[in-house]
This record gives C-alpha cells, structure tokens and sequence, in this order.
C-alpha cells in the first residue's frame, strides 16, 4: 500500500468506522495464539464503530486520538495517549494507550509517526515521560525496543478469560520521540 501521503491527525467523529475496520483487522492479524480465538472471531466491526463513535463524540479532554489517514484507503492507524495508569518502578507521566496500523499498511514508518503524534501531544499537555503496556507474546514489544523504550516491569494481566504475561516500557524523556515527527504532520 503506497502511504506516500498519508497524514497523521487528531480523529474526529468521521474516522469511527475506519478506526473500528483497522483495529479488528489489527486484531486478527497480530493475537491468533496469543488471545483466545473465539474472542477474535466474535470481534464485530458494527460494534466497534458505535464504541468509537461515542468516544470521539465525548472524548475525554486529558485523552487524545489520532489517525494515519492515506487520501485513497481512508484511516490506516490509529493511537490514544493520555495520562499514565499504572504504578511502576519510576515516575512516569504518560501513556500510550493503543497503537495499531492496519496490517496492509504497516512497515511505512505510521507507526513511528503516531508515537511521534503522541509524544508531541503530551509533551504540550506537560508530561515528558511515557510507557505502554504491550503482551509479551506480541512481536510489537520488540517495535517498542526498537524505539528505545526501557523495559521497566514484567507482570500479568487477565483478558477474555485468559491470564497473559505483560511488559511495561516506558520513555523517561519523549523528546526524543517527538523529535521523529514529520514537521508537516497536523498533530495540534
Ligand atoms: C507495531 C506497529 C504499530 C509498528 O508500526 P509500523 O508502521 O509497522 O512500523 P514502522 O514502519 O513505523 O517502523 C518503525 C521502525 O520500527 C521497526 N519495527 C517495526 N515493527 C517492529 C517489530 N515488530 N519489531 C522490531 N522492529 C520493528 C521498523 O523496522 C522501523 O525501523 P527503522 O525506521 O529504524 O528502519 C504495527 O506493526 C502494528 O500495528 N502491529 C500490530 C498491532 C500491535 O501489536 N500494536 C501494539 C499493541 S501494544
């Protein structure tokens, strides 16, 4: 998929039902063997798309989301970021919440640009250090590595009725992830 133009940008209301599409496509591509499989499947893009209408409807002002929109295939990535929510071995301000790139998409730098997308946004909001929660049966942990996030815990969490292991990394100083940011992009 060409992503020569595609932008990054706040989501509005619009970008529901293509923000729904990636993420179940996301979904099934990246947890076959790592979340049960009748949750995968039972996924439904309809519900997802009311979920997401509602968020973006009323979003939370300390939260934001945003969109890798290509002019041709509409939204193609996704990310939420806000306020961290977990106690962990260091002080951390922020969070990503969520990151995903349609799997058609990836491998164009989206995902590098919405983490930059929200390193930029909680920089503005005052909160200089980041982590994420990532599966460690997720190959997305070594994207994160890959960005020099630090790995800062290893715990568990429960999901559709399973127990997985999940790492924290985390970002003490996101200058430097801002720093990826495309000049260009519409981030405000
Ligand atoms: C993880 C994800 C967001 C990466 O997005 P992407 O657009 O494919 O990645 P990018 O093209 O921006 O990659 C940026 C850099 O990270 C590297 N990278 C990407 N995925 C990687 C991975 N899984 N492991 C190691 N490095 C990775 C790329 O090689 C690239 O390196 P370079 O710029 O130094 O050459 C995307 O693969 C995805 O959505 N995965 C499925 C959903 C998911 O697991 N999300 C995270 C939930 S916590």
């Amino acid at each position: 998929m060409e992503t020569g133009e595609t932008t990054v940008r706040r989501a509005q209301v619009a970008d529901a039902a293509g923000i729904a599409r990636v993420q179940v496509a996301a979904w099934r591509d990246t947890y076959p063997g790592v979340l049960p499989a009748p949750y995968l499947v039972g996924l439904s893009v309809g519900r997802e798309e009311i979920r997401w209408r509602r968020r973006l409807g009323r979003p939370h002002p300390q939260t934001a989301t945003f969109v890798a929109n290509d002019p041709e295939a509409g939204v193609v990535g996704y990310a939420t970021c806000g306020p961290n929510r977990w106690r962990l071995p260091l002080p951390i301000e922020g969070e990503f919440y969520e990151l995903y790139v349609d799997p058609a998409a990836q491998g164009h730098q989206l995902g590098r640009r919405l983490v930059a997308a929200m390193a930029a946004w909680l920089l503005a909001q005052h909160m200089r250090s980041a982590c994420v929660q990532v599966l460690r049966d997720n190959p997305a942990r070594w994207f994160y590595k890959h960005l020099a996030g630090r790995l800062v815990l290893e715990g568990a969490t429960r999901f559709a009725g399973a127990r997985l292991a999940q790492l924290t990394y985390a970002w003490p100083d996101i200058q430097s992830l801002d720093r990826l940011a495309d000049p260009l992009d519409g981030t405000a």
